[in-house]
């Protein structure tokens, strides 16, 4: 039996209720407000409400999805995080009376910092494979979060990615070969007891630059395509000018050009959301996609490459190829930025400084986010959601 063509048939992206400006964070910072724009390419971080978390923001990007394909022969839901709301549980289960999933679709979270849903995305290729008419939920979701008055605060963000993955995809194919490097390295990590991540910011850059060249030449060991053919390149954005650095460096390495046109030919698209959303971890290289799908005219047949990195760390280069008619299934992510209320700077530090209980404290949080879905409180070691809607039908 032939290989079937496996991919994404339905991209879905969500973010968080507020939205605060790099101009307002570079005014108390007391820094140029060019530093944030033109220096990590920069403009705007989305700030979760106090009733967001992760499982509200995958429940807000995957109800869209089920809204238009349904659950039937949906077995698996793969959710990748770092930011995870447990220890043990799975967060996915949370989105079962959120979303109306199955029983019989089995549930598994994911962690290696912003990578896991790549790894999402290769083993439901193989679930598939096995069985071509079966569909597996991939959501990526994160809240990046630093310690606050520290460099690593102006690549702050939080957004999710919800991915379906089908045989015959609508959206993109994703390509048998992929190149792979992991190495041992403390570059961002995240202890048990922290709520914000440890970070070596300048190590973390040169760590990510290492990784992708050895990605990338295990890719073309293994078959992939030489750089000149792919018509994009999608990079995991923490800032955007992190996927300048790293394809001029990637270029250079193979001793192509690197005027500033080149690299804003195969990157300037992606870089739209992840630009106002900042670092969603894991989902930032789903948004990636999503920018280059809804900004470029017509991508149809052309290889896209997709260039996935995780501190600790991991990286994975991987090919997506638009399908034909691709462009009848782009959704209307501007809209969903578009929305987010602007948020003042104190609101933002009383946020960003408020947690949840660590012992068996009780907490119940009023409606602050417009989003259907909600933590409603958090009781005897319990998270109680709610939502406005009735969960998604076919
Ligand atoms: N106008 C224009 N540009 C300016 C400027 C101004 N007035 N002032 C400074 N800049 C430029 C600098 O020249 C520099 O550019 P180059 O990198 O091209 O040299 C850029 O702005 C940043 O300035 P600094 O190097 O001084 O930045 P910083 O020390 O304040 O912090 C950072 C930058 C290290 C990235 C910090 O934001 C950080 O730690 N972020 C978190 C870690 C991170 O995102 N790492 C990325 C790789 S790891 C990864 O990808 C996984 C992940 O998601 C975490």
């Amino acid at each position: 039996m032939p290989t079937p063509v496996i991919g994404i048939h339905d991209l879905s992206i969500a973010t968080t209720h507020y939205v605060l400006d790099h101009a307002t964070l570079a005014h108390h910072h007391g820094v140029p407000v060019d530093k944030y724009h033109y220096g990590i390419g920069q403009e705007a971080m989305s700030v979760p409400a106090a009733d967001e978390d992760i499982v509200t923001l995958a429940a807000t990007a995957a109800a869209p999805i089920l809204q238009r394909h349904g659950t039937d022969n949906l077995r698996t839901l793969l959710l990748a995080t770092e930011s995870s709301v447990d220890q043990s549980k799975a967060s996915g289960l949370y989105l079962h009376p959120l979303l109306g999933l199955p029983n019989t679709c089995r549930v598994l979270e994911l962690k290696q910092a912003c990578y896991s849903a790549t790894a999402a995305l290769q083993l439901a290729l193989g679930l598939i494979t096995r069985d071509p008419a079966e569909r597996v939920l991939v959501i990526a979701a994160d809240i990046a979060r630093y310690d606050l008055d520290t460099p690593a605060e102006a690549t702050q963000g939080a957004a999710a990615a919800a991915m379906l993955i089908t045989a015959d995809p609508a959206l993109a194919a994703l390509g048998p070969i992929t190149g792979i490097h992991s190495t041992d390295v403390n570059d961002f990590w995240r202890p048990n007891y922290r709520t914000t991540a440890v970070v070596d910011g300048k190590l973390s850059i040169t760590a990510y630059l290492d990784a992708v060249t050895h990605a990338y030449t295990d890719y073309r060991n293994r078959g992939g395509l030489p750089l000149e053919e792919f018509a994009a390149f999608c990079y995991h954005q923490p800032f955007t000018k992190m996927a300048y650095k790293a394809h001029r460096h990637l270029l250079a390495a193979h001793d192509l050009p690197t005027e500033t046109t080149d690299l804003d030919r195969a990157l300037a698209a992606t870089t739209h959301y992840n630009r106002v959303i900042g670092n969603s971890y894991t989902a930032s290289l789903y948004l990636a996609l999503a920018s280059l799908l809804d900004h470029t005219d017509d991508l149809t047949g052309q290889p896209i490459a997709m260039i996935s990195y995780g501190s600790g760390s991991v990286a994975e280069l991987f090919t997506a190829t638009p399908a034909p008619g691709y462009q009848t299934q782009l959704r209307t992510t501007t809209d969903i930025i578009n929305q987010r209320k602007p948020i003042d700077y104190h609101h933002y530090r009383t946020l960003h400084t408020t947690s949840e209980p660590t012992r068996d404290g009780h907490l119940v949080l009023p409606r602050e986010t417009a989003s259907p879905y909600r933590l409603a409180a958090i009781t005897n070691h319990n998270r109680i959601y709610e939502t406005t809607g009735h969960p998604p039908t076919a």
